[in-house]
């Protein structure tokens, strides 16, 4: 998956197409390229790591030219480097690509017995060879509509062609496209994030179909070569804080602005005077679902699970919480009556977008718990319930967890409560008990010194354990994520009841173990599972909301989580979880907001 960029204007491009591919740089950094159509020339820099690079580059030797197209790169095929750097371009054409080509083993061998060469190990090149042979005798459309018909697989394409001078392609199946309207400029991009800064008038490409720019027109086609009109939508002016401001990097702005962002989300969904909980439009009788399905991927496959928890125990609803790569192959029988809740900070994630298509090909109910709510999610759910936590830059995701959790901890409390099945008065308790929360992350987020030391006992350390048992599981499942994805270190989550059936074989002299044993209904059996940690020789960093002296003198270190209503502390406990991960990176130098192999929103499978 990557980032793609394309500019038609009557001015020079190459700095707006390096500040795009900036703001891109969450779908892939490994390498990055950009081509230009320079004296009537095919002007292609490329090199691999960071866009910076490239901006170097250009420093010492500019790309001319009035329309480009640019590229960010998380390699799929063929391994990062300059060469397998995006854009590929023969004599003729131009290509940049989000995606993969699945046939592109078949093309190649068609393309190489036609006499073409191969530059790259990409599945890309097969796109800009088909072109560039269409071309021979083809006019534009024809080119383009011919080679789009014979690509299998996902796409996002950006295209510019040595004789048109004048004019920027985008096409699109299965990835995301967005396109923009300037002021003698237009635009294509992978999201309408990256061209924010240039315009806020954005349409967007649907599956099949394909537009050409010039620098005062945008023309769209579907997929049978029809023209085609496309609704424009102004976007919202946030302010985009895509500063960092006085923080060292992103992760620990996002981690510290949870206080904040926990805030505005309550206070969107919470109706301050009538003390209830505003949800419409639900694509399904709430009082009729006979079944939910949570569906997401990494730190929101982790709060599907949570979600497990809340509905199941306040519901009588059956849950199941799913992984979208599985869930997406598996033979499901639809049945009527149930809702599909689709969780994704980026709304772009190919395999949560393949599972939300397959069940809207079956007529299910879908909902979509979204961060950016012009995603290709958002836009495909049946309806959705924005997190409201701001833009997230850095790959981990920290305050989208915590924004994901507290709106499906309220769908759980509104379905329940239309459904009869949560007395009055609890459901109001839970809901006043909700809105102290914020208070409550402002206070454990003070505490982070003590992270910062707890921190140092991890740096040396070969793996760690997470260990939590009811609520708390999910939370040690992503708390053992986060410490794997920033700081390298083997961490795994597991539920502390079954240690004894495996993992407690990994223990000996010195191991982190972290606990979660917050004071609910699961307290004394997690604390059984810890002497049993503690009895092997593994350190013990215990995280809870008891305040009672000592509970084993073994206890390597304890943090305290302010005391609250026992189904909010895992919105607590996973504070200490994310700064720790944070603080053991740190120590470890290690690139906070960009880990390596990474990307924060992954367009492939
Ligand atoms: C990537 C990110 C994770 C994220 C996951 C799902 O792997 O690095 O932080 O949890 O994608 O992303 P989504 O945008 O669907 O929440």
């Amino acid at each position: 998956m990557c980032g793609i960029i394309g500019i038609a204007s009557n001015k020079s491009v190459s700095s707006n197409i390096i500040q795009a591919l900036k703001k891109l740089e969450y779908r892939g950094y490994d390498s990055a390229g950009l081509s230009t159509i320079d004296n009537g020339e095919i002007n292609e820099k490329k090199c691999s790591g960071r866009v910076n690079n490239l901006e170097k580059m250009l420093f010492q030797n500019p790309s001319n030219g009035t329309l480009g197209i640019g590229h960010v790169r998380w390699a799929t095929h063929g391994i990062p480097n300059e060469v397998n750097a995006h854009p590929h371009s023969s004599e003729i054409v131009s290509v940049v690509h989000n995606g993969i080509i699945e046939n592109s083993n078949f093309l190649k061998k068609e393309l190489i017995n036609k006499g073409h060469k191969f530059k790259s190990q990409t599945d890309t090149e097969v796109i800009t060879l088909l072109l560039t042979d269409y071309l021979k005798k083809d006019n534009l459309i024809d080119a383009i509509s011919k080679t789009l018909e014979k690509l299998e697989g996902s796409f996002a394409l950006g295209i510019i062609f040595k004789e048109h001078k004048n004019l920027v392609v985008g096409a699109r199946r299965g990835s995301p496209l967005a396109v923009g309207y300037g002021h003698n400029e237009n635009y294509i991009g992978s999201d309408s994030y990256a061209l924010k800064t240039m315009t806020n008038k954005i349409s967007y490409l649907d599956d099949g179909d394909f537009c050409i720019l010039t620098n005062d027109k945008i023309e769209f086609f579907n997929s049978k070569r029809k023209k085609i009109n496309k609704e424009v939508s102004i976007l919202s002016n946030d302010k985009n804080d895509s500063d960092k401001g006085d923080f060292k990097d992103f992760m620990s702005k996002e981690i510290d602005e949870q206080q904040i962002t926990s805030k505005i989300c309550i206070h969107e969904y919470i109706d301050k005077i009538r003390n209830d909980i505003n949800f419409y439009n639900f694509s399904i009788d709430p009082k009729k679902i006979k079944k939910i399905r949570l569906i997401g991927c990494g730190t929101a496959f982790h709060s599907c699970l949570m979600a497990r928890y809340w509905i199941e125990e306040i519901t009588s609803i059956p849950v199941d919480s799913e992984i979208a790569s599985e869930f997406r192959y598996r033979k499901i029988r639809f049945n009527k009556d149930e809702l599909y809740i689709f969780v994704s900070q980026s709304g772009e994630t190919a395999d949560t977008f393949a599972a939300l298509q397959m069940c809207k090909k079956n007529k299910a109910s879908t909902c979509g718990i979204i961060n950016v709510t012009e995603s290709s999610i958002a836009r495909l759910a049946d309806f959705v319930l924005p997190i409201y936590a701001g833009p997230e830059i850095g790959v981990a995701s920290t305050k989208a967890f915590i924004g994901q959790m507290i709106v499906l901890y309220l769908l759980s409390l509104k379905i329940s409560n239309l459904r009869n099945e949560i007395s009055k008065d609890d459901y109001l308790k839970k809901i006043k008990d909700l809105k102290n929360l914020p208070n409550l992350i402002k206070k454990t987020l003070s505490k982070q010194n003590e992270i910062q030391l707890i921190a140092r006992d991890f740096i040396n350390s070969k793996g760690a354990m997470f260990l939590g048992r009811g609520y708390s599981y999910p939370i040690a499942m992503e708390g053992a994520l986060k410490l794997k994805e920033l700081s390298y270190i083997h961490a795994e989550g597991y539920p502390a009841g079954e240690m004894k059936h495996g993992p407690l074989a990994l223990i000996e002299d010195g191991i982190p173990v972290v606990i979660l044993a917050p004071r609910d209904r699961y307290f004394e059996k997690t604390i059984s599972n810890m002497q049993e940690v503690i009895a092997r020789g593994g350190k013990v960093l215990l995280i809870t909301d008891d305040d009672t002296e000592i509970i084993s003198e073994n206890i390597r270190f304890k943090f305290q989580i302010p005391k609250s209503n026992y189904q909010l502390n895992s919105f607590l406990m996973t504070i200490p979880l994310q700064l720790l991960a944070y603080h053991v990176a740190l120590l470890k130098n290690c690139d906070i907001d960009k880990p390596r192999n990474l990307a924060k929103s992954v367009t492939v499978e």
